[in-house]
């Protein structure tokens, strides 16, 4: 039975991938002929690949895998300038297709941002793609790949882009809302826990993947010795990555005995002796979290700037913190630990709810603009998510946790296929498939896949940064 299941999650993922000019390069987000929830779902998104990427990865399918993080290096130059800015050289398009002009020639096409639904502009891309080729080189040992000067040129100019300085006081990094898995509005601008996860592996890879010490000449691709350079922005990284980490661990973290002070804050302390440095009211505490929180464990908040914690509970965010140990080890288990205690709510009938909990009446009027299809207990809204399956298990083995994660994948095979691998699922607990949501969502089927690959073979784990 399980066979036959992997084996139709399989034809899914072979029939949803993308060729240009005769090379695989990439998977469409979604194979539904009837019910695209929109355009866009028949492109390559840089996150949706990731699984399908590891899949082949795993398979020994490099190919693919090395066309598009080429293919995705070529769209990069393709940057446009709008209405009067520059979209930063660093950025990595949310997607792409292929389309054939009227003489049948075929042309990439990416989307930096600039046709999504909403104009957002894809902040976790360049930090996916930076992973995955550190993935490839692992698999293949092609460090040589990496090391081409286009590539480390790209590296660099990420780099640059997230080291450089801005307005900002705090190692986190600063996005707008909706810049990552989560693509439309939805409370996250300023410093979400997915953005810092991601960001923080990308720092801790980077000086695997840089080359010393050259760098490439923008204009020319003559190589120049430049190790200052290099090393100036090699240092910048570990030291940012240092302080990341740090900041992370204290100020994301929330247990009881974390919750217990912030309930106890004192506020507008004014000097470098205060405790309640984020100047956090008390009073924001929602209700329904001390009653929510077990005693035994513990999680990363959404999100933390001046006057605001966002104490949602995002899984992306914190099982990304485990694999990458941006969490201390402590604290992935205890983030491990909550998802056993808290199981209904945040695996429920399909793994695994993407935020819990949900955004309802004026707080979803005013912070998501009132989207319909982010109803509560809807979609980003504190839908489940198929695709969130792979992390989950790869977070759950890294911690010692390998019966949730076989108890998730039991849920998964026993609901995915009959569903027709929905892209996600509705409800508090996700009994009901997505109301909008398409079928055949290939990230949905590759998680799947990968999972069983993790299951049975948990070394697989050491190919990611940690
Ligand atoms: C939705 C998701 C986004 C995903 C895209 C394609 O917009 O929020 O994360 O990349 O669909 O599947």
């Amino acid at each position: 039975m399980s066979k036959k299941i992997i084996k139709s999650a399989y034809d899914l993922l072979e029939d949803s991938i993308i060729y240009f000019e005769g090379k695989p390069v990439g998977t469409m987000a979604a194979m539904d002929p009837s019910f695209p929830a929109a355009e866009n779902y028949s492109e390559c998104f840089i996150r949706d690949f990731v699984p399908c990427a590891l899949v082949f990865l795993a398979d020994g399918k490099t190919d693919i895998v090395r066309n598009f993080l080429e293919t995705v290096l070529s769209l990069r130059t393709s940057e446009r300038t709008i209405s009067g800015h520059e979209i930063q050289p660093g950025v990595m398009p949310a997607s792409f297709t292929v389309l054939k002009d009227k003489n049948g020639k075929e042309q990439l096409k990416a989307d930096f941002g600039e046709r999504a639904i909403g104009r957002v502009a894809p902040v976790d891309s360049m930090m996916w793609w930076m992973i995955l080729l550190y993935v490839y080189v692992q698999v293949t040992g092609d460090k040589a790949f990496a090391h081409q000067p286009s590539f480390q040129y790209a590296l660099q100019q990420i780099l640059h882009l997230c080291l450089k300085d801005t307005f900002e006081v705090s190692p986190a990094l600063l996005v707008p809302d909706a810049s990552s898995m989560i693509d439309r509005r939805m409370g996250i601008y300023g410093y979400p826990l997915e953005i810092q996860s991601l960001f923080y592996g990308t720092l801790r890879i980077m000086d695997y993947l840089l080359l010393e010490p050259t760098v490439v000449d923008r204009r020319s691709t003559d190589k120049r010795r430049a190790s200052d350079n290099k090393t100036a922005l090699t240092e910048t990284a570990e030291v940012r990555q240092e302080a990341l980490k740090n900041y992370v661990r204290e100020y994301y973290w929330l247990d009881l005995k974390r919750l217990n002070e912030i309930h106890r804050f004192k506020t507008e302390e004014f000097g470098e002796s205060s405790t309640n440095v984020l100047n956090i009211y008390p009073e924001s505490i929602p209700d329904w979290l001390p009653n929510w929180l077990p005693t035994d464990s513990g999680y990363m908040v959404g999100n933390v700037g001046v006057g605001r914690m966002d104490f949602r509970f995002f899984s992306l965010g914190n099982l990304l913190s485990i694999i990458f140990n941006l969490a201390s080890h402590k604290q992935s288990e205890q983030i491990m630990k909550l998802f056993e205690r808290r199981w209904p709510d945040l695996v429920g009938d399909m793994p695994i709810k993407i935020i819990f909990p949900a955004m309802e009446g004026k707080e979803w009027q005013i912070r998501t603009g009132s989207d319909p299809k982010n109803m509560a207990w809807s979609y980003q809204n504190g839908g489940n998510w198929p695709t969130l399956l792979w992390p989950f298990v790869a977070a759950a083995l890294k911690t010692g946790r390998g019966d949730l994660a076989e108890r998730a994948f039991e849920i998964s095979m026993n609901r995915l296929p009959g569903d027709k691998w929905p892209e996600y699922y509705d409800g508090r607990a996700g009994r009901l498939v997505g109301r909008r949501a398409n079928i055949n969502q290939t990230w949905s089927a590759a998680a799947l896949i990968l999972s069983e690959k993790l299951l049975d073979n948990p070394s697989l784990l050491n190919l990611l940064p940690e």
